[in-house]
Order: structure tokens, then sequence, then C-alpha cells
């Protein structure tokens, strides 16, 4: 079995508001394995970008963290429960072990400062590095990341933003991260620049050997991109598999709705499905299944009862983790379907 990283044990994350409480994410159960890339899928508002900023206990207010376990078990084999950890545990750990690359981070570069600057601010706040030794290590973190070293001395605004995109994600991998957390790395770039950006991302993996999680609502990134797909509704993730698998073999009508709205070139041309009706309010989610009211496939189970995320068929592929899908269209086959998505979190 792979090894794993990262365990996600019902994690809750709510937004107090005006009209109540915005249940964003809702008991979210989720493992990475070490070296692969997850992508988390799901269309905006489901609680992807509030579900990252969790994992680093980074939840702003109105927003807290409502319950749950979120362990890091780094390469130095120590582990750590992020969620009940003390701030100082969490703050050596992050961006050491964990780091973010948060959604619209390029357009957050400070603008009168330069890059190199940017950097050292950066590596000096999370390490014992001197400001010198950071200012070291910049030119090498830019090639890593398909930049030139004249680029540290630039400011933001002489930079596209390919470019800025690029130099957060080498900020992000300063101090050589187990892993790296990144939202929506491609959105609002061009395709040219997107390639470009999958590239640097997928050489962080295939030549530093480090695990990523991408965030986005971009089909055609985790397409290209991920080793596994999780696809979040409604503050839960519904189903969880290989990438291939989602794509081929998408088990959860949602996924499936997902799949069959992205628009295929050539052959026969056919209306899109898209999704019906509207995404769920987080004041306020459905009974039961929370895609019931827009699933194609509903039956009476799916109103009261929710169905929760389990391996659908632990021997169908061998060594490898398991496809799990949250629906009842898939009900338990012979009693050996284990009860948890997850490995026991050791206490
Ligand atoms: N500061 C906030 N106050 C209140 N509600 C919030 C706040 N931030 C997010 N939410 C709500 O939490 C839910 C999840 O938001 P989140 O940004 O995590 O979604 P997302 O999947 O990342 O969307 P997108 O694809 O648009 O980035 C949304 O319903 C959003 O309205
Ligand atoms: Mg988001």
């Amino acid at each position: 079995m792979p090894e794993t990283l990262l365990e996600i044990a019902d994690l809750h994350v709510h937004y107090d508001t005006v009209r109540g409480k915005s249940r964003a994410v809702d008991g979210v159960n989720l493992t990475v394995y070490r070296g692969e890339i997850l992508g988390i899928s799901g269309e905006s508002g489901c609680g992807k970008s509030t579900l990252a900023a969790a994992v680093l206990r980074l939840v702003k207010p109105p927003g807290y963290i409502g319950g749950g376990v979120v362990r890091l078990h780094p390469r130095d084999g120590t582990s750590i429960d992020l969620l009940s950890a003390e701030e100082s545990d969490v703050r050596r750990v992050r961006w050491r072990r964990l780091s973010y690359v948060p959604q619209g981070s390029m357009n957050s570069l400070n603008p009168v400062m330069r890059i190199e600057d940017q950097f050292t601010d950066a590596i000096t706040a999370h390490s014992n590095f001197s400001k010198r030794d950071a200012r070291r290590m910049v030119p090498e973190l830019l090639r890593q990341v398909g930049l030139g070293a004249h680029v540290a001395r630039m400011y933001p605004h002489e930079l596209s933003g390919g470019m800025k995109q690029r130099v957060c994600i080498a900020i992000a991998i300063a101090l050589k991260p187990d892993l790296v957390i990144a939202d929506e790395p491609t959105t609002a770039l061009d395709v040219n620049v997107q390639r470009l950006i999958i590239q640097t991302l997928a050489d962080l993996r295939d030549q530093m050997g480090m695990t990523l999680i991408i965030v986005t609502h971009d089909m055609a990134v985790h397409a290209e991109l991920c080793d596994r797909v999780a696809v979040m509704y409604a503050g839960d993730i519904v189903e969880v598999g290989d990438v291939r698998q989602i794509f081929k073999e998408p088990r959860h009508p949602y996924t499936r709705a997902l799949i069959h709205s992205i628009p295929k070139v050539g052959g026969v041309r056919t209306r899109l499905g898209g999704i019906g009706g509207n995404a769920p309010s987080p004041l306020a989610w459905p009974q039961g299944c929370r895609f019931h009211p827009r699933c194609s496939q509903v039956m009476a189970r799916c109103f009261a009862d929710t169905p929760r995320l389990l391996p659908l068929d632990t021997t169908a592929n061998g060594s490898g983790p398991s496809p799990i899908v949250a629906c009842h269209l898939y009900p338990e086959q012979d009693g050996s379907r284990v009860t948890t998505a997850l490995t026991p979190v050791p206490q």
C-alpha cells in the first residue's frame, strides 16, 4: 500500500454569517499518499478553498474549524494533528513540511517589493536561515520553476501572470516541503501559460519528489496533471478515484454530470449535458444525499439517508487505493465493505 502522508477525518469548517451558520466543509474524510498528485474538484462554492485553508489551519474569521482531525506524517517520522496542536508547533510545520499557494496569490505579491525580497521575507519568517542565506537560495528556486535569475531583481508589475504564479510556487517550495497545496494555480491564465504551470507542478513531483494537492474546478487540469481526483459537492467529498477511473468510469452521478459537461473536440456534435438545478446553500444543505434534488437517478432512500464515503470494491485494482464513492446506487456488497474510508488515525 502507498505510504500515507496526510489524513483528514470528519473535518468541519463553518462561517458565522448574519443569515446563520454556513457549513462550508461538512464532514470531509480524505487520505493523501506520499508522492502523488491529488486533485480536488467540484463546482464553485462547494468548499474547495475552505478545505485547503483548513488543512493548514489558516481559515480566517468569520470562519473557524468546527471539528475533525488533520494528521500529517512528514518524512522525519514525526506526526502531528494540525488542528489540535499548539499554534507554535503548527507554525514550525507550515511552509517547512506543508506549504500553500492560495487562490489568487499571484495578485497578492507585494507591489513595492522586489521578488528577491519577497522570497527572503518568506524564508526567514519560516526557518532559521539568515537573510543572506535566503538571498543565495533565490536563483536556484527561480530556476526550479523555469524562471531566470534576473527575475529576482524585478517588481511584480514587471512580470506576466504566469511568471507571478511561478514565483508564488517557487516561494512555496523554498523550504522543500513534503506537501504543497496549490489552489486554482492555473485559473485566469491563458492556455499556453496554463501548460507551463502544469509542467512546473509536474516537475515538483517528478524531480523533487514532492506530494501535491491541486485544487481546481478545471477538469482538464485534473486530467492532465493528477494521479487521483477527489470530487467535492456541497461541503463533502462524494467520490475519490484514480484519474482514469474518474474520467472513464465515474461512479457518482455528480461526477458523471461533471465529466459530461466537458466539451469534446471531434466526433459528432452533441449538446452538453450540464447539471440541472442550482448548487445548494451551505446555510441549509439538503437532507439525505445532498445531490438528490439534482440527481437523475434519485431513489426514495436518497431523500433521508445520507450515503457514506466507502471503498467500492477493495479487490478491484490490486494494491492501489480502491475507488471510493458516497452513493446509494452502490449498496453494501457482501458485508466485507469497511466502515471508514480512512486508515485508523493513531491517537
Ligand atoms: N468569509 C466568508 N464568509 C462567509 N461565507 C464564506 C466565506 N468564505 C467562503 N464562504 C462560503 O463558503 C462556501 C465555500 O467557499 P469556498 O471559497 O471554499 O468555495 P470554492 O469551492 O473554493 O469555490 P471557488 O471554486 O469559487 O473558488 C461558499 O458557499 C462561500 O459562500
Ligand atoms: Mg476556491
